[in-house]
């Protein structure tokens, strides 16, 4: 009797038993399953892409930047280490055509880029993959305020560049360039990175909308007409007084004597 009762007993225990084994396996299939049919697509394909991305701006870096850079853009007597200067930092450099540097002086100048779009992201690829540094700024021109832009502008820029973005000499042979042909990414690029002289305006002195802000006054008043008129290369009042001393006074003096012979 007490056999038998065990023997159920037992039986029913190796029954529970396949049933929690049942219970676990149906568990794991739906997870699976669910995990098949929620998780995010592409992102085995994209990781892939952005490996290439590295890859062909490693091979581009060697061959175009490593004399100057180093081998692993660690720097050399030639040029600073490009470790930790971001995505952003190459952007400007080489879409703005400053880098390849051509050949050394005080400053490396604006020139065409040498490199197609596909080619900065590689590179930029490249370096932002040995370090983190500042990502390629996304501007959003409609979020930007233009007066808050211009008073930011007037109190961080206009010393070196002039209060209309035209530039300005500074010392050593070096020059705050002419805002012009910077696009609005370029000019948050630079803002974010510093380039030279440059101070770095990063993420604590100016968040994205105070960037935004800047941005827009900068191609407001880099792209706007001149409602008055001459602008005289918009130096400022010293060239204007210059001109009224020299053109405008004498022009008066003429006149009154014209007027005065004739009376
Ligand atoms: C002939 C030497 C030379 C070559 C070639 C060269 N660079 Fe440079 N690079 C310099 C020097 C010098 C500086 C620092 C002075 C300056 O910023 O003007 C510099 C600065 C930079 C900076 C700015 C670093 C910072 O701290 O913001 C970046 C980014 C850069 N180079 C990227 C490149 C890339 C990418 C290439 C290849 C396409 C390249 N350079 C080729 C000499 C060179
Ligand atoms: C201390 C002087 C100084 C101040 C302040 C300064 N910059 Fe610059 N800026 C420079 C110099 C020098 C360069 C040139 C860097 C180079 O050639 O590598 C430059 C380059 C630039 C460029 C690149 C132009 C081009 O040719 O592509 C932009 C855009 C720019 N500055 C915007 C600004 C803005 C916006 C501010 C204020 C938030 C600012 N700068 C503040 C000195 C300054």
């Amino acid at each position: 009797m007490t056999s038998t009762a065990a023997g159920f007993a037992a039986a029913g225990r190796r029954r529970r038993k396949l049933a929690s084994y049942a219970v676990l396996l149906t568990a794991l299939v739906v997870l699976g399953v669910t995990y098949a049919v929620l998780a995010p697509r592409g992102h085995a394909a994209s990781t892939a892409e952005e490996s290439f991305a590295v890859q062909k701006g490693r091979e581009l870096f060697q061959t175009s930047c490593a004399t100057c850079h180093g081998i692993n853009a660690q720097g050399t007597q030639e040029a600073p280490s490009l470790i930790g200067v971001g995505a952003a930092a190459v952007d400007f450099q080489v879409s703005s055509g400053r880098m390849p540097l051509a050949r050394p002086g005080p400053q490396a100048d604006r020139k065409e880029a040498k490199y197609d779009r596909a080619q900065i992201d590689q590179m930029a690829a490249y370096v932002a993959s040995l370090a983190p540094g500042p990502q390629i700024p996304q501007v959003d021109l409609a979020d930007g305020d233009l007066q808050l832009g211009g008073n930011l502008f007037r109190t961080n820029c206009a010393s070196c560049h002039n209060f209309a973005g035209s530039g300005g000499a500074l010392t050593y042979g070096k020059y705050a360039p002419r805002l012009t042909p910077a696009t609005p990414v370029q000019v948050a690029e630079a803002i974010r990175t510093g380039p030279e002289n440059m101070p770095v305006f990063g993420p604590s002195t100016f968040d994205d909308h105070q960037v935004n802000s800047i941005v827009k006054y900068v191609d407001y008043v880099t792209r706007s007409k001149n409602p008055g008129g001459l602008a005289l290369g918009k130096f400022g009042p010293v060239p204007e007084g210059l001109v009224i001393a020299v053109v405008g006074i004498p022009a008066l003096l003429a006149m009154t004597l014209w007027i005065g012979a004739r009376a």
